[in-house]
C-alpha cells in the first residue's frame, strides 16, 4: 500500500487522483480543520477519487506525528512507500522555528514509527527552490552549498531533505527526494495553489484587455528579469513523476529535479503569451534597467500580484534534470516542454479553470 500526506492540497490532490486511476491500494494522512473530520476534508477535496481511500486522521508537527495508535499499527503492517507532500508553503511564517521544526520532526517521526513494519521507501516531495539565492545551473546532487535562502520555507524545506534522508539511512529506509520548481495547473485556494493561480490570474486578466474595445492600444507592462528563465513546470508531470520515482528500483536513494529542462527566457514566454492572447501590448521590462514609469492602475495591481514572488521573478536559475529524465524515460514519461503549444493549453486551462480570480478585471 501507498501512504500519501498532503492529499488535500494542490499537489496531493493531483498525485492521489492519479494513484487511484492505477488501482493501487492508499490510504492518505489528513488533518481534521475548520469544524470537518479528515474524512469529510479528504472527500471534499478528492471528490469520487476519495472512494476507497484509507483516511487515516493525523498531524504532523513540531512535536511529532499524532495518530491513533491503532491506526497507526495498521498503517505499519500495510504501507510499503510513503509519499509525503505535506508541508506548511507559506514563504513567511509569524514564529520561524516551530515552522522549520514541523517540517523535519514531523515526517521524521512518521518514517521512524513506520519503520520495522512494511515501509520501505520513503519519497519526500521537497522544492526545486532549497538552492535559495543561487544563480546559474543547479545539479540534483548538491544540496547545502552554504546558499543564502529567500525565506524560512527554503531553509526548512532543505532541512527536512537532509532529516529523512538521516532518518531513512538509520532505519534502513530508502529515501528519495523530489523537487518540482514552481507547478502550475488548475489550483485549489491554498497556500501552495497561489502560484499557478496567480499565474492564471494573471492571464486570465491580459486575456480580458485582449477583448477590449481599445485592445490594440492597451499596454500592460510587467518588470522582471527578461533574460531569466521562467521556471514552471506542469502539474501532470509532477504528479506522474512523483509516483514513478517514489517506487522504481532505479530511482533508489536519488535526488530529482521535477522541472522543464531549458525553461524558456521570460522575455519568450510573455512573447508566446501575448501571441496566444492576441495581446500585443503585453511587454517584459528589465527591472533591474528599465523602471516602470507612470504605471496604470492595472500595472500597478499585476505589480502587487507579483511582489510575494518577486526574488523568484528576478532570479536567473537552471535546473539540471539529468538524473530523472533518465529514470522517468525508462519508465515511458515524457520530458515535459514549455513551447506556443504548451502554453496555449495552459491559457485554456487558465480560461476554464473556476481558480478564484486574484485580480479585479480592467474597467471599461
Ligand atoms: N506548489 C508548488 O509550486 C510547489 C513547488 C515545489 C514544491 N512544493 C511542495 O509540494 C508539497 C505540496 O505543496 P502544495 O503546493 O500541494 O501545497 P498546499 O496546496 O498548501 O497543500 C499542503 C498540504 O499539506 C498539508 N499539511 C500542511 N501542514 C500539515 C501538517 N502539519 N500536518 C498534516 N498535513 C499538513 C495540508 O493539509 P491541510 O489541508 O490540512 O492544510 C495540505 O494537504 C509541499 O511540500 C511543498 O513544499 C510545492
Amino acid at each position: 500500500m501507498l501512504l500519501l500526506t498532503g492529499a488535500t492540497g494542490f499537489i496531493g490532490r493531483a498525485i492521489a487522483a492519479r494513484a487511484r486511476a492505477t488501482g493501487r491500494p492508499l490510504a492518505v494522512l489528513a488533518r481534521g480543520r475548520d469544524g470537518l473530520d479528515a474524512h469529510a476534508r479528504v472527500a471534499a477535496a478528492l471528490g469520487e477519487t476519495a472512494r476507497g481511500i484509507d483516511v487515516i486522521e493525523g498531524e504532523l508537527s513540531a512535536d511529532g506525528v499524532a495518530v491513533a495508535p491503532a491506526a497507526l499499527g495498521r498503517l505499519r503492517e500495510r504501507v510499503e512507500t510513503v509519499i509525503h507532500c505535506a508541508g506548511d508553503t507559506s514563504f513567511a511564517p509569524q514564529v520561524v522555528e516551530p515552522f522549520v521544526a514541523a517540517h523535519v520532526n514531523g515526517p521524521v517521526a512518521l518514517l521512524r514509527a513506520l519503520a520495522g513494519g512494511r515501509l520501505q521507501r520513503w519519497a519526500q516531495v521537497s522544492t526545486a527552490f532549497v538552492c535559495g539565492a543561487r544563480s546559474g545551473t543547479v545539479y540534483e546532487h548538491e544540496g547545502d552549498v552554504g546558499q543564502a535562502f529567500h525565506n524560512p520555507y527554503e531553509r526548512a524545506k532543505l532541512r527536512a531533505e537532509e532529516a529523512v534522508r538521516a532518518a531513512g539511512a538509520a532505519c534502513g529506509v530508502d529515501v528519495r527526494v523530489l523537487r518540482p520548481s514552481i507547478v502550475v495547473g488548475a489550483a485549489p485556494s491554498t497556500a501552495g495553489g497561489n502560484p499557478s493561480n496567480l499565474f492564471f490570474a494573471f492571464i486570465r486578466l491580459a486575456a480580458a484587455l485582449a477583448q477590449w474595445p481599445g485592445a490594440a492600444e492597451a499596454r500592460l507592462r510587467v518588470a522582471g528579469a527578461p533574460q531569466a528563465a521562467f521556471n514552471l513546470v506542469p502539474l501532470e508531470y509532477v504528479a506522474d513523476a512523483t509516483l514513478v520515482l517514489a517506487e522504481h528500483p532505479d530511482a533508489s536513494g536519488g535526488t530529482f529535479h521535477l522541472v522543464v529542462r531549458d525553461a524558456p527566457r521570460q522575455r519568450l514566454m510573455a512573447a508566446m503569451l501575448a501571441e496566444r492572447l492576441g495581446l500585443a501590448g503585453l511587454t517584459l521590462l528589465d527591472a533591474a534597467t528599465e523602471p516602470l514609469a507612470s504605471p496604470s492602475s492595472l500595472e500597478r495591481q499585476v505589480a502587487r500580484m507579483i511582489e510575494p514572488y518577486r526574488d523568484y521573478f528576478l532570479q536567473d536559475l537552471r535546473f539540471d534534470d539529468a538524473v530523472a529524465a533518465a529514470v522517468l524515460a525508462r519508465a515511458g514519461i515524457a520530458r515535459p516542454t514549455l513551447g506556443p503549444a504548451d502554453v496555449a493549453r495552459l491559457v485554456d486551462v487558465a480560461l476554464l479553470s473556476e481558480s478564484r480570480s486574484l485580480v479585479s478585471p480592467p474597467n471599461g
